[in-house]
């Protein structure tokens, strides 16, 4: 009898090892276009650098309490964290394990810097449509995931949400980009309103909309809109960057694309690239004095955040993403794989759209069956040519490894276009 309790029914593949991008399984070598299925492994596996850094702390001691001893990988972390932001956030908290954590983290973190200024009534929480922030309660009752309504019972009161950012999706006939963003920061104002903006903390949402309804940029202009309106009522913004952060969009964060600075930006996935979990909250020096002064302690903590093996990890990650050879390459190869994309399959009947930033992108077709063309062409690419991608409802989603190289993108370019021609043909 087997006692592991599973997500899922389905067999499961033995992995035998995993090297770069490649996994083993079956005597098989596949090419892993997903980093490890939810886009976390994105400096490949067994990378040797990282490896010696885990290695190295584990001779000195694998973790130590963050709250009363210093582990002098953390400042060196925090710094490299923040030197190489354009946004002028000046603070970094290691919140826990996983990107969930980070989420509730923030948003405590949020709530307790309006306590600290004396702002008592700031307890509501504002997400967005067709959005994920992680497992735990807070993280669940601010998103929108399909199914994640059964835990409705979990939700905490002060809760609400607005619209996702989806120009495509939702513009009027007619309506520019630029006025879409107004409309949206527009609708953002009306629900602090409703809802009085003495009661509001935070507006949650991802930097650029996910895996979920596939890699969608945000609409120009609107992070600074949405700012405006924050500012306007003292309310945070407060980023996820947990999928599209940390190098995976071709900057370090990816809010300097769109040249705002947030209050709170939570990491995960990419900040210790699967080596060992871990989640960070970056934020204002100013916040944690506040909070220090008024309360005298930061009234939230876990076990193992800033595990000392984690935050070695993640300093050695961080080494190599904020190298300019690395983000030039996640440009790179991130602008020929949607320019191939478009050129190959941008007149094809079921073409929708390809969009996306750096390494983060997403092709979206419009077919009948949807969900099961998606399927069906990921089979295919598994089965026959031993690449994985994640298709799936209305998109294949591309989320390689950021050392992914021009060969390796052709590779799978030729044979995505090839399947995605042959299957489309047959298809009713
Ligand atoms: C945008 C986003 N935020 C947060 C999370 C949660 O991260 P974790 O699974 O580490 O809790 C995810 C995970 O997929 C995510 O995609």
């Amino acid at each position: 009898m087997n006692n592991t309790f599973r997500n899922f029914r389905h067999k499961f593949l033995n992995i035998e090892k995993a090297e770069g991008i490649y996994i083993y399984s079956n005597r098989k070598k596949i090419l892993d276009m997903t980093a490890g299925i939810s886009s976390f492994q994105i400096l490949g596996w067994n990378n040797n650098f990282i490896n010696n850094a885990i290695k190295t702390q584990m001779k000195l001691f694998s973790h130590i309490c963050y709250k009363t001893f210093n582990d002098k990988n953390i400042d060196k972390l925090s710094n490299i964290l923040i030197k190489n932001a354009d946004h002028k956030l000046d603070a970094v908290y290691y919140s826990g394990n996983s990107g969930g954590e980070a989420c509730e983290a923030a948003m405590k973190l949020s709530f307790l810097t309006h306590q600290a200024y004396g702002q008592k009534k700031k307890k509501w929480f504002i997400g967005r449509d067709q959005s994920y922030h992680g497992i735990g309660t807070d993280a669940i009752s601010i998103a929108e995931r399909p199914g994640l309504e059964i835990y409705k019972s979990f939700f905490s009161k002060f809760r609400d949400r607005v619209s996702q950012n989806h120009y495509l999706y939702e513009r009027y006939a007619g309506e520019s980009e630029e006025d879409y963003s107004k409309r949206c920061a527009i609708e953002l104002e009306k629900k602090i309103l409703k809802l009085g903006p003495e009661n509001v903390s935070g507006f949650v949402g991802e930097t650029m909309m996910g895996g979920l309804i596939g890699d969608v940029e945000p609409s120009k202009n609107y992070w600074k809109y949405i700012r405006k309106v924050c500012d306007k009522y003292n309310v945070h913004l407060i980023l996820d960057e947990c999928y599209c952060g940390l190098g995976t969009n071709g900057k370090l964060y990816c809010c300097d694309w769109d040249k705002i600075t947030p209050d709170f930006i939570f990491v995960a996935k990419a900040l210790s690239a699967g080596y060992v979990p871990m989640s960070a909250v970056i934020t204002r020096k100013k916040y944690e004095q506040k909070i220090l002064d008024k309360f005298g302690r930061v009234l939230h903590s876990t076990t193992n955040q800033g595990h000392s093996l984690g935050i070695a990890a993640s300093l050695a990650c961080q080494k190599i993403i904020t190298k300019k050879k690395t983000l030039n390459n996640v440009n790179y190869i991130g602008n020929y794989m949607r320019k191939v994309i478009k050129d190959e399959l941008g007149d094809h009947e079921f073409f929708f759209d390809v969009r996306g930033r750096g390494l983060r992108f997403s092709f979206e077709y419009r077919c009948k069956n949807k969900n099961q063309f998606g399927l069906k062409l990921k089979e295919i690419m598994f089965k026959k040519h031993h690449i994985l991608i994640s298709g799936k409802w209305h998109r294949v989603c591309f989320t390689p490894a950021l050392i992914i190289n021009k060969e390796q993108s052709d590779l799978v370019l030729d044979k995505f276009v090839e399947e995605f021609k042959k299957l489309s043909k047959s298809w009713h």
